[in-house]
């Protein structure tokens, strides 16, 4: 299983744009030999610096070849301020105008087990593969290692899960509590996971992610000796304790 690959930018606006030009090369070259492509966003605020990004150059990617879902969401309308959809909407979306893709949204207005097993339909009914195989993911971090909204101590084994479901109800420690998230097994299955993180109040979390004693009780950690790419795109405030060769 790959290691993972680790890239530092100086400042937040450069790993914006290395994450760009890292995820815009996977997709045109999985567009080179297929109709469609699969892109899983998060919300957070610095994979949101990646949708600006995206948004305000909307030839970089044939968007229409692009089905996008939802990596997880809050448990609000889809209006909601604290909504992953509103975010990826207003910063990636409305930038696209007409070649806008497809958004295979989480139905955040339902309760969460309930959306959990719609978007478990969803993830099957789009795409191929047992787990559902998506061309690539952004993924943010945390400060206490959550990934995605896979939140510490709740999950069991992270190395067997290639088993369903795709995607599952969980419980925030910060409002809004009720989410869904991708499981383990569908973030496992993706060929590339773009992992974002900066600032120097993630410094000691990315040591511990990315350092030579990886924390095992870190969601955030289980990303990496998956199978495919696992690219973490850091700033330099963040990675300052890494030693990257
Ligand atoms: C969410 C996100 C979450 C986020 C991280 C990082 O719904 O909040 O999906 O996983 O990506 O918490 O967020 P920041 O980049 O804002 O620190």
């Amino acid at each position: 299983m790959a290691d993972p690959e680790i890239l530092v930018g100086g400042d937040p606006d450069v790993v914006a744009e290395i994450a760009a030009a890292e995820l815009v090369a996977h997709l045109r070259a999985v567009l080179l030999r297929r109709d469609r492509a699969s892109l899983g966003l998060s919300g957070g605020t610095t994979p949101a610096n990646l949708y600006r990004r995206l948004g305000g150059e909307p030839n970089l990617l044939d968007w229409r070849r692009i089905d996008l879902f939802l990596v997880d969401e809050r448990c609000v309308a889809p209006s909601d301020e604290a909504s992953n959809y509103r975010l990826i909407t207003e910063t990636l979306i409305r930038g696209l105008g007409d070649a806008a893709p497809d958004v295979h949204r989480i139905r955040g207005e339902l309760r969460a087990p309930a959306a959990a097993a719609d978007y478990a339909l969803t993830l099957e009914r789009h795409l191929v593969g047992r787990p559902p195989a998506l061309d690539a993911v952004v993924l943010g971090v945390g400060a206490d290692g959550h990934t995605a909204s896979l939140f510490p101590g709740s999950l069991g084994d992270p190395v067997s899960d290639f088993e369903p479901p795709w995607a599952v109800a969980t419980r925030s420690p910060l409002a809004p509590r009720d989410r869904v998230s991708l499981s383990l097994s569908v973030l496992r299955a993706a060929l590339l996971r773009i992992v974002l993180v900066t600032g120097s109040a993630k410094r000691d979390l990315v040591t511990r992610l990315l350092g030579p004693d990886s924390a095992t009780d870190l969601p955030a950690a289980w990303l990496n000796g998956f199978p495919g790419r696992t690219l973490w795109v850091l700033d330099r405030a963040a990675a300052a304790d890494l030693v990257v060769a």
